[in-house]
């Protein structure tokens, strides 16, 4: 029997969606900070993989979800191509600035990333072993749009502002840096699926703040050369992109770019995106992780109004972002629920 997941991105529309959620993994379960003390500091937890494996494997254990998805971060691509990072606590995360043409070409060759970043294949070894039978296990990789950013800024920013301000006043630079991200996140996404992942995705948070000719040139096109490389290296693989916030422009996308599924974030109706979206093949979303930490009749109706909007196609249930440090486990656990009910109550 093929994983649920798996059937959606196929482009099957099963009776009740498969479910997951961003950021399952993470401080709202306190058994994900436990095993975050033990590590220590959120890095260590990433690269040991042990206990990457570990936290990857509790929210799966506490939901039943329908994936795992590999517990890691979109920044340790920059850190393998040679830049500082590190997470100041309670501030998020701070990088060593690439703005130059010689701090890009200083950057580390793509291949050079498979060392530093072998203690994440091999937590996806361990996922591939330990996962139950019917969960699928993600892996995933910071869209270059969004990963330049926090290597232009040094950290993250609200609108994105420096990266915009280095596309604008030295172009040639901007686009070696995203060539240079593209050709390591090709080897980094390889790799994990050599390893056992069996889907890809692959985040685009800050795309939102791109429209235009500029959301072509640096989300569409970008995400179309990944994708491209990826099927032709492992064709059997499904990609699920998220160009968070891109609004209208989440139309199109997947046939724009080859993806196998589009992530749309909870800006999104899902009765726009069943027309305007889902049209083209698989949709995930898109429940405002809000209702995660507020819950009660308010999460219940707009779980089932999300699932039955979305019930004439194939659809991945799952948040419209990730879910908060705030939020109450014993709210995920009623949307878990209500997904699985949902189609004999409506
Ligand atoms: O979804 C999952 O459960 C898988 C693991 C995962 C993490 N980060 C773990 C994490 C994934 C897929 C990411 C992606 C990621 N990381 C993105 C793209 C998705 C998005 O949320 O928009 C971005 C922009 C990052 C960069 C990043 N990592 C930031 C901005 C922060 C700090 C924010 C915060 O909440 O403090 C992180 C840290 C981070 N990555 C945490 C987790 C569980 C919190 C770390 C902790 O335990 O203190």
């Amino acid at each position: 029997m093929t994983k649920k997941l798996l059937r959606a991105l196929a482009g099957e529309t099963l009776p009740t969606p498969p479910i997951w959620m961003m950021r399952q993994a993470g401080r709202y379960l306190p058994e994900y900070r436990a095993t975050r003390a033990k590590a220590g500091d959120f890095l260590t937890l990433c690269y040991t993989p042990d206990l990457a494996a570990e936290v990857t494997l509790q929210p799966i254990r506490r939901y039943g979800f329908d994936a795992a998805i590999l517990f890691a971060d979109i920044l340790l691509v920059p850190q393998a191509l040679g830049v500082d990072l590190w997470f100041a606590e309670g501030e998020g995360p701070r990088l060593s600035t690439v703005t130059t043409p010689g701090e890009v070409a200083a950057l580390k060759p793509a291949e050079a990333i498979h060392e530093p970043l072998a203690p994440v294949y091999e937590t996806v070894r361990i996922l591939a072993r330990e996962l139950p039978d019917e969960t699928a296990l993600i892996g995933f990789a910071g869209a270059p749009w969004t990963v330049a950013t926090y290597m232009i800024a040094g950290r993250g920013t609200p609108d994105q502002g420096p990266a915009h301000a280095l596309k604008a006043a030295d172009r040639a630079t901007f686009d070696a840096l995203l060539a240079r991200l593209t050709a390591a996140t090709i080897e980094y996404l390889s790799a994990q699926i050599e390893a056992g992942a069996e889907v890809v995705k692959l985040f685009d948070s800050w795309a939102g703040s791109l429209s235009g000719a500029d959301f072509e040139a640096c989300a569409v096109a970008p995400a179309r050369e990944i994708i491209t490389a990826l099927k032709g290296r492992h064709p059997e693989v499904p990609v699920i992109a998220f160009p968070r916030e891109a609004g209208a422009g989440y139309a199109g996308f997947a046939r724009a770019t080859g993806a196998d599924c589009v992530a749309l974030d909870n800006s999104v109706s899902p009765e726009w995106a069943a027309a305007q979206v889902q049209v083209d093949g698989c949709v995930q979303g898109n429940l405002a992780p809000g209702h995660m930490v507020t819950g009660g009749q308010k999460l219940v109706d707009e779980t089932r109004a999300i699932v039955r909007a979305f019930s004439g196609g194939p659809h991945i249930f799952n948040l419209g972002h990730g879910i908060t440090p705030d939020a109450d486990p014993g709210n995920v656990a009623l949307m878990v629920e209500t997904v699985r009910e949902s189609r004999s109550a409506s």
